[in-house]
């Protein structure tokens, strides 16, 4: 739509770059307009605010992250927008970090900063600052694309984000004020790389308080975040049940790639169908995908982030898919299904398939066991893997050799890690240190990823033609219960050969 050109004489004066976002429209905003549009609004009718399940675990989590940083003032953004291009930017999507203290998922809390505020008497308060819903008299009301009622809906009172949080809550503009409280006696933390300007008004206080500033003070902010990351290596009660929502929601999301199999063999682009169809379950089950679908198929399983999603599934390849629902509260499923596109699999792809699916359950059963630490668990499946490869005469060297530090020929086929932790990001904990997440003993509470995988490259000259083009991957997420055993949280997911078979004929009403 175009407006016809303004023929006024201040209009008609060169226009800045910084006003060209107004060029296609014409806004009113006559005092007369304002008025009429303050006015003649109904009852706002809302619905009651629900209580947050996480919200009885946020104030553990607070002091789980303050506990080393007494006195301190610990700065943690949810994020802002990013712009996809002109005035429209991507979705919104808070900082992990800030989901995970606040609860708060979906797309309302752009700008938002938590503060855990240092107490006299030791330990931490979390406020809750945010730009709540403008007032129906508001310009932002009917004018403000970004925040306002008329354009993205209205957004929450600070009554209700407290109702909904048990979290004290305050308004985005007496942030500054609360940062600089106590300047000089009180030092400041933030997560670095999430809201530039919020980071620039710690700065600013920082350096009015003569505290160390910028570089000087990286280090300390780096242990914060490392701390952030770290307490969530171990997952309470609320965040387990969301990721067995996750994964059930993405369970869904496989049944509905099932029955689109038909009609992706039949496309161009078959990929996309495949990914299309996952995409409208995550979307309609929770907020999205945990990441971008992978749907590979033939040899694109073999591009081990193969997200461009354009090519053929072909009658006889096995499609590689992996995908995970992302809930509302922003906990991700991460599952791999490698699945025979006519329904049933080949004696060879069988044999890669049993292979990858022997080496999942020697990395279950090692996390089993107690004295398990987490990188045990990939060595019991590249065990697998290597013991596989040398019956198959593709290992130059013997098992051992290959299992070697010095060695490690079998990754050629296999390159990627068995397992990395699951929660609010799909590789979650990213910030702990090896010590807390490599080297550490699995604990009650963690949850990980188990997915070996072979992936035989087209041009790969060095084994048999009949393996070139295979690739197989088998994802499960697990969660290590309160005695130590292991649960397999996707186990309703089929994923032996016969169970995938039978589930793709169920699918398709064979
Ligand atoms: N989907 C990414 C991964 O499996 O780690
Ligand atoms: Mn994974
Ligand atoms: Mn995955």
């Amino acid at each position: 739509m175009t407006d016809s050109p303004s023929t006024s004489p201040e209009e008609s004066a060169p226009q800045s770059m910084a006003d060209r976002g107004d060029t296609r429209s014409r806004r009113p905003d006559s005092d007369a307009f304002r008025a009429f549009m303050a006015s003649g609004w109904g009852e706002r009718v809302t619905a009651p605010v629900e209580r947050s399940g996480a919200a009885e675990h946020l104030p553990a989590r607070a002091v789980a992250a303050g506990e080393p940083f007494t006195g301190q003032r610990l700065v943690v953004p949810a994020g802002t927008f990013k712009v996809r291009n002109n005035d429209c930017d991507y979705r919104f999507r808070a900082h992990s970090a800030f989901a995970h203290l606040t609860g708060l998922g979906g797309e309302r809390e752009p700008d938002a900063v938590l503060v855990l505020e240092p107490r006299e008497a030791g330990g931490h308060e979390a406020v809750l600052y945010f730009k709540p819903r403008a007032s129906r008299t508001s310009k932002e009301f009917y004018a403000d694309s970004r925040y306002g009622e008329f354009w993205v809906g209205a957004r929450p009172s600070l009554e209700e984000v407290s109702a909904q949080t048990g979290l004290r809550c305050a308004h985005i503009d007496t942030l500054r004020d609360a940062l600089a409280k106590d300047a000089g006696q009180v030092d400041l933390r933030i997560v670095r790389g999430v809201d530039s300007n919020v980071e620039s008004m710690v700065e600013e206080v920082r350096s009015q308080a003569g505290l160390p500033v910028g570089e000087d003070a990286r280090h300390e902010d780096e242990r914060f975040e490392e701390r952030l990351s770290e307490i969530r290596l171990r997952k309470d009660p609320f965040e387990r049940a969301e990721l067995r929502r996750a994964v059930e929601a993405t369970k869904l999301g496989f049944d509905d790639i099932l029955k689109a199999l038909p009609r992706a063999v039949g496309h161009r682009r078959g990929e996309r169908v495949i990914e299309g169809a996952f995409g409208a379950v995550a979307r309609e089950e929770g907020n999205g995908l945990g990441y971008d679908t992978i749907a590979a198929s033939g040899n694109h399983a073999n591009t081990l982030h193969w997200i461009d999603n354009d090519g053929p599934v072909n009658e006889g390849d096995l499609v590689l898919v992996d995908a995970g629902v992302e809930v509302d509260s922003l906990y991700t499923a991460d599952i791999t299904r490698t699945l025979p596109v006519n329904g049933t699999f080949s004696e060879v792809q069988a044999r890669v398939y049993q292979a990858v699916l022997d080496a999942c359950e020697a990395a279950l059963a090692r996390a089993n066991e107690p004295g398990c630490r987490f990188q045990d668990v990939h060595d019991a499946a590249m065990r697998v893997i290597a013991a596989r490869l040398r019956e198959w005469s593709l290992l130059p060297v013997t098992v051992e050799e290959s299992l070697s530090p010095a060695g490690q020929q079998h990754r050629r086929w296999m390159p990627h890690g068995t397992c990395h932790h699951l929660g609010l990001d799909v590789h979650d904990c990213a910030k702990a240190r090896r010590e807390m997440y490599q080297e550490a003993l699995l604990e009650p509470g963690m949850a990980f990823t188990i997915e070996p995988g072979l992936y035989f490259r087209a041009d790969d000259e060095l084994i048999p033609a009949e393996y070139r083009g295979i690739g197989v991957r088998i994802e499960d997420d697990v969660i290590v219960n309160e005695d130590g055993s292991v649960t397999r949280i996707s186990e309703d997911i089929p994923r032996t050969i016969a169970e995938v078979e039978a589930w793709i004929a169920a699918a398709q009403g064979c």
